[in-house]
Protein backbone atom coordinates (compact mmCIF):
# COMPACT_ATOMS: atom_id res chain seq x y z
CA UNK A 1 0.00 0.00 0.00
CA UNK A 2 2.62 2.56 0.51
CA UNK A 3 4.36 1.48 -2.05
CA UNK A 4 1.37 2.21 -4.06
CA UNK A 5 1.17 5.21 -2.77
CA UNK A 6 4.83 6.34 -3.32
CA UNK A 7 4.05 5.96 -7.01
CA UNK A 8 0.83 7.51 -6.70
CA UNK A 9 3.00 10.85 -5.10
CA UNK A 10 5.66 10.30 -7.85
CA UNK A 11 3.48 10.88 -10.67
CA UNK A 12 1.57 13.84 -9.78
CA UNK A 13 4.78 15.37 -9.01
CA UNK A 14 6.16 14.19 -11.95
CA UNK A 15 3.27 15.45 -14.00
CA UNK A 16 3.87 19.03 -13.05
CA UNK A 17 7.43 19.16 -13.55
CA UNK A 18 7.69 17.81 -16.91
CA UNK A 19 4.55 20.09 -18.17
CA UNK A 20 1.45 17.73 -18.34
CA UNK A 21 -0.78 18.61 -16.07
CA UNK A 22 -1.20 21.67 -13.36
CA UNK A 23 -3.60 22.38 -10.74
CA UNK A 24 -6.37 24.56 -12.10
CA UNK A 25 -5.85 28.30 -11.09
CA UNK A 26 -2.65 27.58 -8.80
CA UNK A 27 -2.22 30.83 -8.33
CA UNK A 28 -5.57 31.04 -5.80
CA UNK A 29 -4.80 27.52 -4.37
CA UNK A 30 -6.67 25.85 -6.85
CA UNK A 31 -10.00 25.03 -7.52
CA UNK A 32 -10.83 21.26 -6.55
CA UNK A 33 -10.85 18.21 -8.57
CA UNK A 34 -10.38 20.27 -11.50
CA UNK A 35 -7.03 20.41 -13.45
CA UNK A 36 -5.52 21.99 -16.41
CA UNK A 37 -3.07 20.22 -19.25
CA UNK A 38 -0.19 21.91 -20.06
CA UNK A 39 2.06 21.85 -23.14
CA UNK A 40 3.19 17.93 -22.95
CA UNK A 41 -0.05 16.81 -21.58
CA UNK A 42 -2.09 18.92 -24.02
CA UNK A 43 -0.21 16.94 -26.72
CA UNK A 44 -0.95 13.56 -24.52
CA UNK A 45 -4.06 14.22 -24.63
CA UNK A 46 -4.77 14.93 -28.15
CA UNK A 47 -3.11 11.86 -28.68
CA UNK A 48 -5.18 10.01 -26.62
CA UNK A 49 -8.42 11.35 -28.72
CA UNK A 50 -6.76 10.62 -32.04
CA UNK A 51 -5.68 7.07 -31.64
CA UNK A 52 -9.47 6.66 -29.97
CA UNK A 53 -11.04 8.70 -32.93
CA UNK A 54 -8.84 6.43 -35.47
CA UNK A 55 -10.02 3.16 -34.08
CA UNK A 56 -13.76 4.04 -32.88
CA UNK A 57 -14.72 6.30 -36.27
CA UNK A 58 -12.25 6.57 -38.96
CA UNK A 59 -11.50 2.67 -39.56
CA UNK A 60 -15.46 1.99 -39.44
CA UNK A 61 -17.47 2.79 -42.83
CA UNK A 62 -20.68 2.67 -40.63
CA UNK A 63 -19.47 4.96 -37.22
CA UNK A 64 -19.63 8.48 -38.15
CA UNK A 65 -18.49 11.45 -35.48
CA UNK A 66 -20.25 14.51 -34.39
CA UNK A 67 -19.80 17.79 -31.91
CA UNK A 68 -22.75 18.16 -30.17
CA UNK A 69 -23.26 21.28 -27.72
CA UNK A 70 -22.46 21.21 -24.18
CA UNK A 71 -25.63 22.80 -22.95
CA UNK A 72 -28.61 21.04 -24.18
CA UNK A 73 -32.64 21.75 -23.61
CA UNK A 74 -33.50 21.00 -20.19
CA UNK A 75 -35.96 18.74 -21.08
CA UNK A 76 -33.33 16.34 -22.08
CA UNK A 77 -32.22 15.69 -18.54
CA UNK A 78 -35.74 15.22 -17.29
CA UNK A 79 -36.17 12.16 -20.14
CA UNK A 80 -32.42 10.88 -19.37
CA UNK A 81 -33.22 10.75 -15.76
CA UNK A 82 -30.45 12.74 -14.59
CA UNK A 83 -32.77 15.22 -12.82
CA UNK A 84 -34.46 12.80 -10.54
CA UNK A 85 -31.98 10.73 -10.47
CA UNK A 86 -28.25 11.55 -11.09
CA UNK A 87 -27.64 11.55 -7.37
CA UNK A 88 -25.01 10.23 -4.80
CA UNK A 89 -25.73 10.10 -1.06
CA UNK A 90 -24.41 12.25 0.71
CA UNK A 91 -23.50 12.83 4.73
CA UNK A 92 -22.27 15.45 6.53
CA UNK A 93 -20.26 15.31 9.77
CA UNK A 94 -21.81 17.64 12.44
CA UNK A 95 -18.76 18.50 14.27
CA UNK A 96 -15.93 19.11 11.17
CA UNK A 97 -18.76 20.76 8.60
CA UNK A 98 -16.86 18.31 6.44
CA UNK A 99 -18.85 16.28 3.51
CA UNK A 100 -18.68 12.90 2.54
CA UNK A 101 -20.16 10.23 0.28
CA UNK A 102 -21.32 7.91 2.46
CA UNK A 103 -21.32 4.83 0.24
CA UNK A 104 -17.57 6.13 -0.06
CA UNK A 105 -17.20 6.09 3.43
CA UNK A 106 -18.99 2.41 3.59
CA UNK A 107 -16.54 1.53 0.78
CA UNK A 108 -13.49 2.54 2.62
CA UNK A 109 -13.85 0.83 5.51
CA UNK A 110 -14.35 -2.39 3.58
CA UNK A 111 -10.90 -1.06 1.69
CA UNK A 112 -9.29 -1.67 5.28
CA UNK A 113 -10.75 -5.38 6.11
CA UNK A 114 -9.58 -6.17 2.92
CA UNK A 115 -5.75 -4.57 3.96
CA UNK A 116 -6.20 -6.60 6.95
CA UNK A 117 -6.52 -10.13 4.09
CA UNK A 118 -3.57 -8.75 2.27
CA UNK A 119 -1.54 -8.33 5.44
CA UNK A 120 -2.26 -12.04 6.55
CA UNK A 121 -1.35 -13.23 3.62
CA UNK A 122 1.67 -11.65 3.42
CA UNK A 123 2.48 -12.86 6.74
CA UNK A 124 1.20 -16.66 5.25
CA UNK A 125 3.49 -16.29 2.19
CA UNK A 126 6.45 -15.08 4.38
CA UNK A 127 5.84 -18.74 7.07
CA UNK A 128 4.85 -20.76 4.23
CA UNK A 129 8.00 -19.84 1.67
CA UNK A 130 7.29 -21.56 -1.84
CA UNK A 131 4.91 -23.99 -0.53
CA UNK A 132 2.24 -21.12 -0.06
CA UNK A 133 -0.93 -21.30 -2.00
CA UNK A 134 -2.71 -18.03 -1.82
CA UNK A 135 -6.34 -19.04 -3.53
CA UNK A 136 -6.08 -22.09 -1.00
CA UNK A 137 -5.03 -19.83 1.94
CA UNK A 138 -7.68 -17.24 0.60
CA UNK A 139 -10.53 -20.51 1.25
CA UNK A 140 -9.50 -21.82 3.65
CA UNK A 141 -7.79 -19.85 6.84
CA UNK A 142 -10.32 -18.62 9.51
CA UNK A 143 -9.54 -15.25 9.80
CA UNK A 144 -9.47 -14.43 6.28
CA UNK A 145 -12.54 -15.94 5.48
CA UNK A 146 -14.36 -14.17 8.09
CA UNK A 147 -13.14 -11.27 6.67
CA UNK A 148 -14.26 -11.65 3.47
CA UNK A 149 -17.64 -12.54 4.56
CA UNK A 150 -18.08 -9.42 6.56
CA UNK A 151 -17.25 -7.35 3.35
CA UNK A 152 -19.32 -8.83 1.34
CA UNK A 153 -22.76 -8.74 3.96
CA UNK A 154 -21.69 -5.05 4.16
CA UNK A 155 -21.48 -4.39 0.48
CA UNK A 156 -24.65 -6.10 0.00
CA UNK A 157 -26.77 -4.64 2.78
CA UNK A 158 -25.50 -1.16 1.36
CA UNK A 159 -26.39 -1.80 -2.11
CA UNK A 160 -29.72 -3.09 -1.31
CA UNK A 161 -30.75 -0.12 1.18
CA UNK A 162 -29.69 2.15 -2.00
CA UNK A 163 -31.52 0.86 -4.54
CA UNK A 164 -34.41 1.24 -2.30
CA UNK A 165 -33.69 4.73 -1.85
CA UNK A 166 -33.55 3.62 2.58
CA UNK A 167 -31.14 6.17 3.17
CA UNK A 168 -32.07 5.91 7.03
CA UNK A 169 -30.21 2.51 6.79
CA UNK A 170 -27.24 3.66 4.93
CA UNK A 171 -27.08 6.11 8.20
CA UNK A 172 -27.47 3.50 10.08
CA UNK A 173 -24.49 1.02 8.75
CA UNK A 174 -22.26 3.96 9.48
CA UNK A 175 -22.98 4.00 12.59
CA UNK A 176 -22.96 0.26 13.36
CA UNK A 177 -19.61 0.29 11.78
CA UNK A 178 -18.63 2.67 13.88
CA UNK A 179 -17.31 4.35 11.21
CA UNK A 180 -15.38 7.80 12.07
CA UNK A 181 -14.88 11.62 10.18
CA UNK A 182 -11.22 10.55 8.35
CA UNK A 183 -9.92 13.62 9.30
CA UNK A 184 -11.46 14.39 12.67
CA UNK A 185 -12.40 11.32 14.31
CA UNK A 186 -15.84 12.17 14.91
CA UNK A 187 -18.73 10.00 14.69
CA UNK A 188 -21.44 12.93 15.27
CA UNK A 189 -23.18 12.37 11.52
CA UNK A 190 -26.05 14.09 9.92
CA UNK A 191 -28.72 12.44 8.23
CA UNK A 192 -27.91 10.82 4.59
CA UNK A 193 -29.35 13.02 1.51
CA UNK A 194 -29.39 12.25 -2.16
CA UNK A 195 -27.52 15.51 -3.63
CA UNK A 196 -27.62 15.75 -7.97
CA UNK A 197 -24.37 16.38 -9.28
CA UNK A 198 -25.79 18.22 -12.36
CA UNK A 199 -23.91 21.76 -12.80
CA UNK A 200 -27.22 24.20 -13.25
CA UNK A 201 -26.60 27.54 -14.63
CA UNK A 202 -29.08 30.27 -16.31
CA UNK A 203 -29.53 31.38 -19.78
CA UNK A 204 -31.26 34.74 -20.63
CA UNK A 205 -30.71 38.26 -19.80
CA UNK A 206 -32.75 38.65 -17.03
CA UNK A 207 -34.02 37.00 -14.07
CA UNK A 208 -38.00 36.60 -14.93
CA UNK A 209 -37.33 35.01 -18.52
CA UNK A 210 -34.53 33.34 -17.77
CA UNK A 211 -34.19 29.30 -18.10
CA UNK A 212 -32.47 26.94 -15.81
CA UNK A 213 -29.68 25.08 -17.92
CA UNK A 214 -27.35 22.33 -17.12
CA UNK A 215 -23.52 21.52 -17.87
CA UNK A 216 -24.18 18.19 -19.34
CA UNK A 217 -23.17 15.54 -17.19
CA UNK A 218 -22.44 13.05 -20.20
CA UNK A 219 -21.87 13.29 -23.84
CA UNK A 220 -24.70 10.56 -25.12
CA UNK A 221 -27.59 12.32 -24.75
CA UNK A 222 -25.96 14.72 -27.35
CA UNK A 223 -25.81 11.41 -29.39
CA UNK A 224 -29.73 10.62 -28.55
CA UNK A 225 -31.03 13.52 -29.69
CA UNK A 226 -29.16 13.62 -33.05
CA UNK A 227 -29.99 10.38 -33.87
CA UNK A 228 -32.59 11.13 -36.44
CA UNK A 229 -31.07 13.50 -37.80
CA UNK A 230 -27.17 11.71 -38.71
CA UNK A 231 -29.06 8.67 -39.81
CA UNK A 232 -31.21 10.11 -42.41
CA UNK A 233 -28.47 12.97 -43.66
CA UNK A 234 -26.00 10.06 -43.49
CA UNK A 235 -27.96 7.58 -45.00
CA UNK A 236 -27.02 5.51 -42.22
CA UNK A 237 -28.52 1.56 -42.34
CA UNK A 238 -28.41 -0.45 -39.04
CA UNK A 239 -26.14 -1.03 -36.92
CA UNK A 240 -24.17 1.95 -37.52
CA UNK A 241 -22.17 3.85 -34.55
CA UNK A 242 -22.49 7.98 -33.49
CA UNK A 243 -19.19 8.46 -31.79
CA UNK A 244 -18.73 11.79 -30.23
CA UNK A 245 -15.67 13.30 -27.82
CA UNK A 246 -15.92 16.36 -25.53
CA UNK A 247 -16.34 18.04 -22.28
CA UNK A 248 -18.97 16.44 -18.85
CA UNK A 249 -19.33 17.81 -15.86
CA UNK A 250 -19.89 16.48 -12.43
CA UNK A 251 -19.97 18.12 -8.56
CA UNK A 252 -18.18 15.09 -7.46
CA UNK A 253 -18.69 15.02 -3.58
CA UNK A 254 -15.74 12.83 -3.39
CA UNK A 255 -12.70 14.82 -5.28
CA UNK A 256 -9.10 12.95 -5.28
CA UNK A 257 -6.81 10.84 -6.57
CA UNK A 258 -6.07 13.54 -9.12
CA UNK A 259 -7.19 13.59 -12.21
CA UNK A 260 -9.37 10.44 -11.65
CA UNK A 261 -12.33 12.14 -10.75
CA UNK A 262 -12.80 15.67 -11.67
CA UNK A 263 -15.29 18.01 -11.80
CA UNK A 264 -15.01 19.23 -15.40
CA UNK A 265 -13.62 16.05 -17.56
CA UNK A 266 -14.10 14.37 -20.78
CA UNK A 267 -15.42 12.09 -22.10
CA UNK A 268 -15.10 9.58 -25.59
CA UNK A 269 -18.32 8.03 -25.74
CA UNK A 270 -19.94 5.85 -28.54
CA UNK A 271 -23.48 5.05 -29.22
CA UNK A 272 -23.63 1.54 -31.84
CA UNK A 273 -27.55 1.47 -32.99
CA UNK A 274 -28.70 -1.94 -33.71
CA UNK A 275 -31.95 -4.07 -34.10
CA UNK A 276 -33.94 -5.19 -31.11
CA UNK A 277 -32.64 -8.45 -29.54
CA UNK A 278 -29.15 -8.40 -31.46
CA UNK A 279 -27.96 -6.70 -28.27
CA UNK A 280 -25.79 -9.33 -26.50
CA UNK A 281 -24.05 -9.90 -29.54
CA UNK A 282 -23.19 -6.49 -29.95
CA UNK A 283 -22.47 -5.66 -26.56
CA UNK A 284 -20.46 -8.77 -26.20
CA UNK A 285 -18.22 -7.86 -29.29
CA UNK A 286 -18.38 -4.42 -28.30
CA UNK A 287 -16.72 -5.57 -24.96
CA UNK A 288 -13.91 -7.66 -26.81
CA UNK A 289 -12.97 -4.93 -29.41
CA UNK A 290 -12.73 -2.29 -26.68
CA UNK A 291 -10.05 -4.40 -24.85
CA UNK A 292 -8.03 -5.21 -27.53
CA UNK A 293 -7.92 -1.45 -28.17
CA UNK A 294 -6.42 -0.78 -24.92
CA UNK A 295 -4.15 -3.45 -25.11
CA UNK A 296 -2.80 -2.56 -28.32
CA UNK A 297 -0.56 0.06 -26.47
CA UNK A 298 1.30 -2.77 -25.21
CA UNK A 299 0.49 -1.53 -21.47
CA UNK A 300 0.56 -5.32 -20.00
CA UNK A 301 -2.55 -7.38 -19.92
CA UNK A 302 -2.11 -7.98 -16.56
CA UNK A 303 -3.31 -4.95 -15.79
CA UNK A 304 -7.34 -4.82 -17.36
CA UNK A 305 -10.18 -6.67 -16.54
CA UNK A 306 -13.71 -7.06 -16.64
CA UNK A 307 -16.05 -6.41 -14.14
CA UNK A 308 -19.44 -7.54 -14.66
CA UNK A 309 -22.38 -5.39 -13.18
CA UNK A 310 -24.43 -7.34 -10.83
CA UNK A 311 -26.79 -4.33 -10.17
CA UNK A 312 -27.95 -2.35 -13.29
CA UNK A 313 -28.62 0.61 -14.05
CA UNK A 314 -32.82 1.24 -14.45
CA UNK A 315 -32.14 1.19 -18.27
CA UNK A 316 -29.00 -1.22 -18.72
CA UNK A 317 -29.92 -5.18 -19.66
CA UNK A 318 -26.41 -5.82 -19.26
CA UNK A 319 -23.04 -3.62 -17.83
CA UNK A 320 -19.26 -4.28 -17.42
CA UNK A 321 -16.46 -2.09 -16.55
CA UNK A 322 -13.22 -1.83 -18.64
CA UNK A 323 -10.90 -1.68 -14.78
CA UNK A 324 -7.23 -0.85 -15.11
CA UNK A 325 -4.60 -1.07 -12.69
CA UNK A 326 -4.26 2.59 -11.31
CA UNK A 327 -1.22 3.41 -8.86
CA UNK A 328 -4.25 2.93 -6.16
CA UNK A 329 -5.43 -0.04 -7.83
CA UNK A 330 -7.92 -1.83 -9.86
CA UNK A 331 -10.74 0.68 -10.88
CA UNK A 332 -12.98 1.42 -13.42
CA UNK A 333 -11.80 2.90 -17.00
CA UNK A 334 -14.17 2.62 -19.30
CA UNK A 335 -17.59 1.71 -19.22
CA UNK A 336 -20.02 -0.69 -21.69
CA UNK A 337 -23.33 -0.62 -21.87
CA UNK A 338 -26.55 -2.19 -23.47
CA UNK A 339 -28.64 0.44 -22.40
CA UNK A 340 -31.68 -0.98 -24.37
CA UNK A 341 -34.15 1.41 -26.41
CA UNK A 342 -34.58 3.69 -23.01
CA UNK A 343 -32.62 6.83 -24.36
CA UNK A 344 -34.61 6.79 -27.78
CA UNK A 345 -37.65 5.93 -25.77
CA UNK A 346 -37.75 8.77 -23.81
CA UNK A 347 -36.94 11.50 -25.96
CA UNK A 348 -39.78 10.44 -28.03
CA UNK A 349 -42.05 10.73 -25.05
CA UNK A 350 -40.92 13.64 -23.65
CA UNK A 351 -40.22 15.56 -27.04
CA UNK A 352 -43.41 14.06 -28.96
CA UNK A 353 -40.94 13.19 -32.09
CA UNK A 354 -40.96 9.62 -33.51
CA UNK A 355 -37.74 8.73 -32.88
CA UNK A 356 -37.53 5.53 -35.13
CA UNK A 357 -35.63 3.87 -38.12
CA UNK A 358 -37.35 2.28 -40.73
CA UNK A 359 -35.62 -0.71 -41.52
CA UNK A 360 -35.97 -1.64 -45.19
CA UNK A 361 -35.21 -5.52 -45.01
CA UNK A 362 -37.89 -6.26 -42.50
CA UNK A 363 -40.10 -3.44 -44.03
CA UNK A 364 -41.00 -2.20 -40.80
CA UNK A 365 -40.30 0.50 -38.17
CA UNK A 366 -38.54 0.05 -35.05
CA UNK A 367 -37.21 1.83 -32.11
CA UNK A 368 -33.37 0.34 -32.40
CA UNK A 369 -31.18 -0.96 -29.15
CA UNK A 370 -27.99 1.25 -28.10
CA UNK A 371 -24.62 -0.75 -27.02
CA UNK A 372 -22.97 2.11 -25.42
CA UNK A 373 -18.73 2.39 -25.06
CA UNK A 374 -17.75 5.24 -22.52
CA UNK A 375 -14.02 5.72 -21.58
CA UNK A 376 -13.47 9.03 -19.88
CA UNK A 377 -10.22 10.56 -21.27
CA UNK A 378 -8.45 11.63 -18.41
CA UNK A 379 -8.44 8.71 -16.69
CA UNK A 380 -7.04 6.70 -19.95
CA UNK A 381 -4.43 9.70 -19.31
CA UNK A 382 -4.01 8.99 -15.62
CA UNK A 383 -3.58 5.48 -16.90
CA UNK A 384 -1.08 6.12 -19.67
CA UNK A 385 0.97 8.26 -17.59
CA UNK A 386 1.26 6.37 -14.45
CA UNK A 387 1.81 3.31 -16.05
CA UNK A 388 4.89 4.61 -18.21
CA UNK A 389 6.93 6.26 -15.33
CA UNK A 390 9.44 4.07 -14.04
CA UNK A 391 12.48 4.20 -12.10
CA UNK A 392 15.35 2.36 -14.07
CA UNK A 393 18.45 0.95 -12.04
CA UNK A 394 21.44 1.43 -14.39
CA UNK A 395 24.74 -1.01 -15.07
CA UNK A 396 27.02 1.90 -13.58
CA UNK A 397 24.40 1.89 -10.49
CA UNK A 398 22.75 5.28 -10.94
CA UNK A 399 18.75 5.16 -11.95
CA UNK A 400 17.50 7.16 -14.10
CA UNK A 401 13.38 8.27 -14.29
CA UNK A 402 11.94 7.23 -17.69
CA UNK A 403 8.36 7.81 -18.70
CA UNK A 404 8.09 5.22 -21.20
CA UNK A 405 4.80 6.38 -22.83
CA UNK A 406 3.47 4.01 -25.91
CA UNK A 407 5.50 6.19 -28.70
CA UNK A 408 2.41 6.67 -30.59
CA UNK A 409 0.89 8.49 -27.73
CA UNK A 410 3.87 10.36 -26.87
CA UNK A 411 3.97 14.21 -27.11
CA UNK A 412 7.21 14.74 -29.23
CA UNK A 413 8.58 11.90 -31.17
CA UNK A 414 11.98 12.96 -31.57
CA UNK A 415 14.58 16.09 -29.90
CA UNK A 416 17.26 16.98 -32.27
CA UNK A 417 20.49 17.97 -30.08
CA UNK A 418 23.85 19.53 -31.30
CA UNK A 419 26.16 17.89 -29.50
CA UNK A 420 27.57 21.86 -29.01
CA UNK A 421 26.47 25.12 -29.43
CA UNK A 422 28.95 25.75 -32.19
CA UNK A 423 30.79 24.60 -35.41
CA UNK A 424 27.94 25.07 -37.12
CA UNK A 425 26.11 21.91 -35.34
CA UNK A 426 22.83 23.99 -34.07
CA UNK A 427 22.35 24.80 -37.75
CA UNK A 428 22.73 21.47 -39.49
CA UNK A 429 19.93 20.39 -36.17
CA UNK A 430 17.60 22.97 -37.24
CA UNK A 431 17.88 22.17 -41.01
CA UNK A 432 16.99 18.47 -39.81
CA UNK A 433 14.04 19.34 -37.40
CA UNK A 434 12.49 22.02 -39.93
CA UNK A 435 12.37 18.82 -42.14
CA UNK A 436 11.14 16.59 -39.87
CA UNK A 437 8.48 18.88 -37.96
CA UNK A 438 6.32 18.17 -41.25
CA UNK A 439 5.72 14.94 -40.17
CA UNK A 440 6.41 14.31 -36.07
CA UNK A 441 6.29 17.00 -33.25
CA UNK A 442 9.43 17.51 -32.74
CA UNK A 443 11.63 19.07 -30.27
CA UNK A 444 14.97 21.30 -30.59
CA UNK A 445 17.04 21.30 -27.48
CA UNK A 446 20.76 22.53 -27.49
CA UNK A 447 21.39 23.34 -23.33
CA UNK A 448 23.26 21.45 -21.20
CA UNK A 449 25.41 18.10 -21.76
CA UNK A 450 24.37 15.65 -24.06
CA UNK A 451 23.62 13.03 -21.55
CA UNK A 452 21.99 15.22 -19.33
CA UNK A 453 19.57 16.21 -22.44
CA UNK A 454 19.24 12.43 -23.06
CA UNK A 455 17.92 12.25 -19.25
CA UNK A 456 15.77 15.08 -19.88
CA UNK A 457 14.41 13.34 -22.80
CA UNK A 458 13.57 10.22 -21.17
CA UNK A 459 11.59 11.76 -17.95
CA UNK A 460 9.96 13.80 -20.78
CA UNK A 461 8.68 10.40 -22.54
CA UNK A 462 10.45 11.79 -25.99
CA UNK A 463 10.76 7.86 -27.84
CA UNK A 464 14.06 8.70 -30.11
CA UNK A 465 17.04 11.81 -29.63
CA UNK A 466 18.97 12.45 -32.78
CA UNK A 467 22.31 13.59 -32.03
CA UNK A 468 24.71 16.44 -34.73
CA UNK A 469 27.99 16.27 -34.29
CA UNK A 470 31.24 16.72 -36.04
CA UNK A 471 30.83 13.61 -38.04
CA UNK A 472 27.76 14.82 -39.62
CA UNK A 473 29.21 17.78 -41.36
CA UNK A 474 30.91 15.56 -43.59
CA UNK A 475 29.21 12.43 -43.58
CA UNK A 476 25.46 13.40 -43.16
CA UNK A 477 24.87 10.69 -40.88
CA UNK A 478 23.64 11.47 -37.14
CA UNK A 479 23.20 9.24 -33.87
CA UNK A 480 19.65 8.21 -33.10
CA UNK A 481 19.17 6.92 -29.69
CA UNK A 482 16.00 4.93 -28.47
CA UNK A 483 14.83 6.13 -24.62
CA UNK A 484 13.54 2.54 -23.91
CA UNK A 485 17.17 0.77 -24.62
CA UNK A 486 19.21 3.52 -24.86
CA UNK A 487 20.62 1.85 -27.61
CA UNK A 488 22.21 4.29 -30.11
CA UNK A 489 22.96 3.80 -33.68
CA UNK A 490 24.65 5.75 -36.34
CA UNK A 491 21.98 6.54 -39.42
CA UNK A 492 21.81 8.47 -42.56
CA UNK A 493 19.77 11.83 -42.13
CA UNK A 494 18.39 10.67 -45.15
CA UNK A 495 16.50 7.39 -43.31
CA UNK A 496 15.18 9.29 -40.07
CA UNK A 497 11.66 9.80 -41.43
CA UNK A 498 11.41 6.29 -42.13
CA UNK A 499 12.70 4.84 -38.90
CA UNK A 500 10.74 7.50 -36.98
CA UNK A 501 7.22 6.55 -38.46
CA UNK A 502 7.79 2.42 -38.38
CA UNK A 503 7.51 3.14 -34.49
CA UNK A 504 5.54 5.71 -34.08
CA UNK A 505 3.04 5.41 -36.75
CA UNK A 506 -0.33 5.27 -35.82
CA UNK A 507 -0.96 2.07 -38.34
CA UNK A 508 2.09 0.11 -36.20
CA UNK A 509 -0.14 0.48 -33.36
CA UNK A 510 -3.63 -0.22 -33.87
CA UNK A 511 -3.09 -3.10 -36.37
CA UNK A 512 -1.89 -4.85 -33.17
CA UNK A 513 -5.76 -5.12 -32.89
CA UNK A 514 -6.22 -7.35 -35.64
CA UNK A 515 -3.56 -10.03 -34.27
N1 LIG B 1 -22.71 7.69 -20.85
C1 LIG B 1 -22.34 6.75 -19.86
C2 LIG B 1 -21.56 7.31 -18.77
O1 LIG B 1 -21.36 8.51 -18.67
P1 LIG B 1 -20.18 6.66 -16.66
O2 LIG B 1 -19.76 5.30 -16.15
O3 LIG B 1 -20.85 7.57 -15.70
O4 LIG B 1 -21.07 6.37 -17.93
C3 LIG B 1 -18.16 6.85 -18.29
O5 LIG B 1 -18.90 7.40 -17.24
C4 LIG B 1 -16.68 7.06 -18.09
O6 LIG B 1 -16.42 8.45 -17.87
C5 LIG B 1 -16.10 6.36 -16.86
O7 LIG B 1 -15.75 5.02 -17.15
C6 LIG B 1 -14.90 7.22 -16.55
O8 LIG B 1 -13.79 6.81 -17.34
C7 LIG B 1 -15.33 8.60 -16.98
N2 LIG B 1 -15.74 9.42 -15.82
C8 LIG B 1 -16.94 9.40 -15.19
N3 LIG B 1 -16.95 10.31 -14.19
C9 LIG B 1 -15.73 10.91 -14.19
C10 LIG B 1 -15.12 11.93 -13.40
N4 LIG B 1 -15.79 12.56 -12.44
N5 LIG B 1 -13.85 12.30 -13.69
C11 LIG B 1 -13.16 11.70 -14.70
N6 LIG B 1 -13.69 10.74 -15.47
C12 LIG B 1 -14.95 10.34 -15.23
Amino acid sequence: MAKQEDQFKKVLSHAKEYGYVFQSSEIYDGLSAVYDYAQNGVELKKNIRDYWWKAMVQMHENIVGIDAAILMHPTTWKASGHVDAFNDPLIDNKDSKKRYRADVLIEDYCLKIEGKINKEVTKAAKRFGDAFNKEEFLATNGRVVGYQDKIKTILARMGKSLENEDLADVKLLIEELEIADPLTGSKNWTEVKQFNLMFGTKIGASADNSTQVYLRPETAQGIFVNFLNVQKTGRMKIPFGIAQTGKAFRNEIVARQFIFRMREFEQMEMQYFVKPGTQKLWYDQWKETRLKWHLSLGMGAENYRFHDHAKLAHYADAAADIEFNFPFGFKELEGIHSRTDFDLKAHEEHSGKKLQYFDHEENKSYTPYVVETSIGLDRMFLAVFSNSLVEEALENGTTRTVLKLPSVLAPFKAAVLPLVKKDGLPEVARKIMEDLKWDFNVFYDEKDAVGKRYRRQDAAGTPFCITVDHDTLTDNSVTIRHRDTMEQKRVAIASLKDIIKAEVAVKTWLQKMEA
